[in-house]
């Protein structure tokens, strides 16, 4: 059913996108959506409006804007961070310039908004004031991620917030959505929105850990691009706390350089992850919260059947290497 969801978005997604002129705005985003992705998120939206007793179709909508919308973020992630590689091909910025980028990204961020129009204005409504709440999380999310490169004093608590504005948000936030529109109670709602809150954690612990310790050939991403930008991830926060003070003098001049793709810096960072058991230590806490997103998921009034297809997609999150 799952696979379902995704080909019925898919197919969806290839109706409603399209070049138009001027081409120069239209052709990133068409790019950007036609490089693939797990569709993770679409995915959720559909199956949380079929978990909750509607037609998943009616779900597409939420499902488009979502996607847009963080294909939008994808873009600019990609500015600020800058990476060269998206989904295995080139960047947008990199393709074309910064400035398409800027633009075309917000471009999509407007759509999103337009696709939501086909709900009736009480839907309509709710969806936009929980879809502006997060956009401007998210937004939070990304200045606080750019604001730890070049800070020293980042707490794990502080790495949890972030994490949780720029990515879990949104993911919390597709879920509810499909609650919204099948028009459930709001405790129902919510408790929807504190599964994916709890699982949008795990999937960017995951995403940080992949990030150091994907395989190049298939990862998709640059693998150390987060090393290289001095990124303040669970990995990196937890090495400090848990290696010998030689170690910790060396990551933190380590981090203190902006190198431009450094092999060395990597390995060496990458070392100390594992020696320090950072990485066992990310792992397992990526267990946790995907396990808290499970006893969540157990007091939702939907059937056993939708909850195990949940589960099953939490499972696959864990196990995934993109
Ligand atoms: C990447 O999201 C950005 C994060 C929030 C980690 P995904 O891993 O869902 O990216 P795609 O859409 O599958 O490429
Ligand atoms: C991205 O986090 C979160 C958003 C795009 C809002 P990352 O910077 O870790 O995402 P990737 O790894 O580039 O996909
Ligand atoms: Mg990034
Ligand atoms: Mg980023
Ligand atoms: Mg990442």
């Amino acid at each position: 059913m799952l696979a379902v969801y995704k080909t019925t978005f898919e197919d969806y997604l290839k109706e409603k996108v399209g070049v138009r002129e001027p081409k120069n705005l239209y052709q990133p985003i068409e790019y950007i959506l036609s490089l693939g992705g797990k569709k993770l998120r679409p995915v959720l939206a559909l199956l949380s409006a079929d978990a909750f007793g509607i037609d998943y179709k009616k779900a597409l909508d939420v499902a488009l804007a979502i996607e847009v919308f963080h294909n939008f973020t994808l873009i600019h992630d990609d500015i600020m961070d800058d990476a060269p590689l998206r989904r295995g091909k080139i960047t947008v910025h990199e393709k074309w310039d910064v400035n398409t980028g800027i633009l075309s990204g917000d471009a999509m961020l407007i759509l999103a908004y337009q696709y939501l129009e086909s709900y009736e204005p009480t839907v309509f409504k709710k969806l936009t004031q929980l879809f502006s709440k997060t956009g401007i999380e998210v937004c939070e999310g990304q200045q606080l991620d750019i604001d730890f490169e070049t800070r020293d004093n980042v707490s794990i608590d502080e790495y949890m917030q972030m994490i949780t504005l720029k990515t879990s948000v949104l993911v919390a936030s597709t879920l509810k959505m499909g609650a919204i529109i099948a028009e459930v109670s709001e405790g129902e709602a919510q408790k929807m929105y504190d599964f994916g809150l709890n699982l949008g954690i795990a999937f960017q612990l995951q995403d940080d850990y992949l990030d150091a310790f994907g395989d190049p050939k298939t990862f998709g991403k640059q693998v150390g691009g987060d090393i290289i930008e001095n990124k303040k991830t669970y990995l990196f926060l937890t090495a400090l706390e848990k290696c010998n003070s030689s170690e910790k003098k060396r990551l933190l001049e380590l981090f203190s350089l902006k190198l431009d793709e450094n092999q060395q810096k990597i390995e060496e960072v990458k070392t100390i992850f594992n020696s320090s058991t950072a990485s066992e230590g990310t792992r397992f806490l990526i267990k946790k919260y995907t396990q808290q997103a499970f006893e969540i998921l157990e007091t939702i009034l939907i059937s056993d059947n939708k909850k195990q297809l949940l589960r099953d997609f939490g499972e696959n999150l864990m196990n995934r290497n993109v």
